[in-house]
C-alpha cells in the first residue's frame, strides 16, 4: 500500500484531528516544494496560507463529511500558487481518533513545463543570434581599432589625436560589450559544491555595496544536497539576480534568499531526482507589463543605465549548468528561480 501512495503522481496528506501533518507523499512534497523531514507534525497553517480552506478542513473533521473543490488556487506562501483539484476525506481511526486524507491533484504542470520549454527555445534562438551578430561586429571592430591607432601615429597634431583616442576608447567599450554579450568562451569547469557558496559570495559582494537600509534575508535549507557545477558561472548569474533586486526595490526595501531541494522535478522536459532552488525575492514594485515578455531578452532594459544583459546572461550561465532561471512578479513581490539539477 505505502509503496503504492509513494509513486503516485497525485499529492497525499494525512492530517490529524488538529489538523498537523502526519504523512506526505513524495508528490506532495513536490507540490509544496518541503520535504516531509521538515514538515511532519507541523500545523496545516505552516504549509497552506490560506484560512478559508484551512476552516473547510476543520469542517470535514467536526462534520465528518468529504469535501472537494476543483481548481482551488493553493497560497503555498512566498509567490508560490499552484492550482489544484483537491478532496479532503474524513478518516475514522479504530481507536476513536480522526483525521484526515487530503488528496491533491496538480493542475498547471504542464503549463509551467510549457512555458519552462518556452523560456529555453527563447535561450537558445537568442544566444544563437547574439553569438552571429557579436561575431559579424567584433571582427571590423578589431580593423578599425587598428587603423585608429596607425592614424593617431601619423597625427602630429594633438587636438587631433583626441577624436583618435574616442574612435579606440568606444571600440574597446563596444569590445568587451560583444565579449559580454558572447559569453564565457570555455566550457563549465564543474565541481562539487553547495549552492550556498556562490550565493553567500554574492550575498556578502552585494551587501556591502548596498545602503544599509536594505536588508538581505537568509532563508537557507541546511540540508541543502551538494551539486556539480561551475562555481565562476554561479556566482555572475546569482550576482546579475541580487543586483537586480537591489536596484528593484530602492532604498528601503528588503531581499530574501531562500534555498530548498525538491524531489523529482521537471526543468524543461527533463525530470530529475533531485533538483536545488533558490528564490531571489524583492519586495521592489514588480516586473513591468512592458518588460514581461522579452525579459530574458539581451539589450533589453528598463533602467536608463542598464544594458539590458543582466538575465540574457545569468540564464545562459544556469542553462550552462543544466538548469533554469523562472521567475513570477508581481507588485510587492518578486521572485526569479534558479533550479539545478542534482547529478548524483
Ligand atoms: N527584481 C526585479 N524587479 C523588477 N524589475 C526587474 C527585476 N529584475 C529585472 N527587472 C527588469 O528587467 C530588466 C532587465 O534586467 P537585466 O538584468 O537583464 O538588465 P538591466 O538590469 O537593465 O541591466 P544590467 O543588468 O545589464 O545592468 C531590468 O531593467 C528591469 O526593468
Ligand atoms: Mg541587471
Amino acid at each position: 500500500m505505502e509503496r503504492i501512495i509513494e509513486n503516485l503522481h497525485t499529492a497525499v496528506m494525512v492530517l490529524d484531528e488538529g489538523l498537523r501533518l502526519r504523512y506526505i507523499n513524495p508528490a506532495g512534497e513536490i507540490l509544496f516544494a518541503a520535504s516531509a523531514q521538515r514538515f511532519v507534525g507541523l500545523p496545516i497553517q505552516e504549509l497552506i496560507f490560506d484560512d478559508e480552506l484551512v476552516e473547510a478542513l476543520a469542517q470535514v473533521i467536526e462534520t465528518n463529511s468529504p469535501f472537494t473543490e476543483r481548481e482551488l488556487v493553493l497560497n503555498l506562501g512566498f509567490d508560490h500558487r499552484v492550482t489544484v483539484d483537491l478532496t479532503a476525506l474524513p478518516l475514522q481511526e479504530d481507536g476513536g481518533g480522526a483525521g484526515l486524507l487530503v488528496e491533491m491533484k496538480q493542475q498547471d504542470r504542464h503549463l509551467r513545463i510549457s512555458r519552462e520549454e518556452g523560456l529555453l527555445a527563447q535561450g537558445n534562438a537568442t544566444r544563437a543570434l547574439v553569438r552571429g551578430l557579436a561575431h559579424e561586429i567584433k571582427n571590423p571592430l578589431g580593423g578599425l581599432r587598428g587603423a585608429a591607432q596607425l592614424l593617431e601615429r601619423e597625427l602630429h597634431n594633438e587636438e587631433l589625436k583626441e577624436y583618435t583616442n574616442i574612435i579606440i576608447s568606444e571600440a574597446d567599450r563596444l569590445q568587451s560589450l560583444m565579449n559580454q554579450m558572447l559569453g564565457p568562451n570555455t566550457l563549465p569547469r564543474q565541481q562539487v559544491l553547495s549552492i550556498h557558496e556562490p550565493l553567500e559570495r554574492v550575498r556578502q559582494v552585494v551587501a556591502a555595496e548596498l545602503s544599509e537600509k536594505i536588508r538581505i534575508k537568509r532563508d537557507y535549507d541546511p540540508s541543502i544536497p551538494e551539486i556539480h557545477a561551475d562555481m565562476g558561472q554561479l556566482i555572475q548569474a546569482l550576482m546579475n539576480l541580487v543586483r537586480n533586486a537591489a536596484q528593484a526595490v530602492g532604498e528601503e526595501g528588503e531581499i530574501t534568499l531562500r534555498t530548498r531541494s525538491m524531489r523529482r522535478y521537471t526543468i524543461g522536459t527533463v525530470q530529475h531526482k533531485l533538483v536545488v532552488r533558490v528564490d531571489v525575492i524583492d519586495n521592489g514594485p514588480g516586473i513591468s507589463e512592458e518588460m514581461r515578455e522579452s525579459l530574458f531578452l539581451p539589450m533589453i532594459t528598463g533602467r536608463a543605465e542598464g544594458t539590458g544583459l543582466g538575465l540574457p546572461i545569468a540564464q545562459s550561465m544556469v542553462n550552462l549548468n543544466g538548469g533554469l532561471i523562472e521567475w513570477e512578479s508581481q507588485p510587492g513581490k518578486t521572485v526569479f528561480t534558479v533550479l539545478l539539477p542534482v547529478v548524483a
